[in-house]
């Protein structure tokens, strides 16, 4: 992993190509762990059944640099899920106002739900996060009026977390953009079958 001085703004102006990559991924491994980092909010951007973009601020659970796999956690329920299902392609949009730096990543997406890898993120999900699966009916679904919509007997010690997904992006496609006082810097790199990346620069 990039030591974490190395990802402030004056270091990432001045980072050579071949490190563009790894910085990214060490910027987002540092974001998971880090509430108050903006990289750990990205949005999600998916396309709907009449093709129109869909876009949603999510939580980053997990960067994976070794897979190259990006993890977020959702209710299997709502929409988004069936948009992945139907087009299993999706765009992680990150931006770091104190770094000036816009990450976007693309790939293909991979579902697990009711499996070892969702009920493992159940487990590791504290007890407020969970309540966003609790609700009794779908996410997006009417209601009378205004409500959390969880059931009126919820009980926090008693959840289940049938309705978590795991939302994993293999990712294909990189852009970095940094924006800079002595010029703006923009790279693009995509994955390779063997496991490198094909970093290039591009006008930002
Ligand atoms: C700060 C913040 C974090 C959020 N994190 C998540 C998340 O990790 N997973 C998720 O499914 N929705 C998350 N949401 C809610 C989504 O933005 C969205 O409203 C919800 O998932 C419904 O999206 P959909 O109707 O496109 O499926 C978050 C919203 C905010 C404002």
């Amino acid at each position: 992993m990039i030591p974490r001085s190395a990802l402030l703004t004056p270091a990432l102006s001045e980072l050579p190509l071949p490190l563009i990559v790894p910085t990214a991924w060490s910027l987002l491994q540092a974001a998971v762990d880090d509430p108050d980092d903006p990289l750990r909010l990205p949005v999600l951007a998916t396309v709907d059944d009449e093709h129109r973009p869909q876009a949603r601020v999510v939580v980053l659970r997990a960067a994976d640099p070794h897979r190259r796999v990006l993890e977020i956690y959702t209710d299997v329920r709502s929409p988004k899920v069936a948009q992945l299902r139907d087009r299993p392609r999706a765009t992680l949009c990150f931006y770091s106002a104190p770094r000036r730096l816009q990450l976007r990543l693309s790939g293909w997406v991979a579902l697990h739900h009711a499996d070892a890898r969702a009920q493992r993120a159940w487990e590791a999900t504290g007890l407020y996060a969970q309540r966003s699966y609790l609700t009794t009916a779908a996410p997006g679904s009417l209601l009378e009026s205004a409500g959390d919509g969880l059931p009126l007997d919820y009980d926090p010690q008693v959840s289940s977390g049938e309705h978590l997904a795991v939302v994993r992006v293999h990712v294909e496609q990189l852009d970095w953009l940094l924006l800079a006082r002595e010029g703006h810097l923009r790279a693009q790199a995509r994955a390779l079958e063997d496991g490198s990346w094909t970093p290039q620069w591009r006008v930002p």
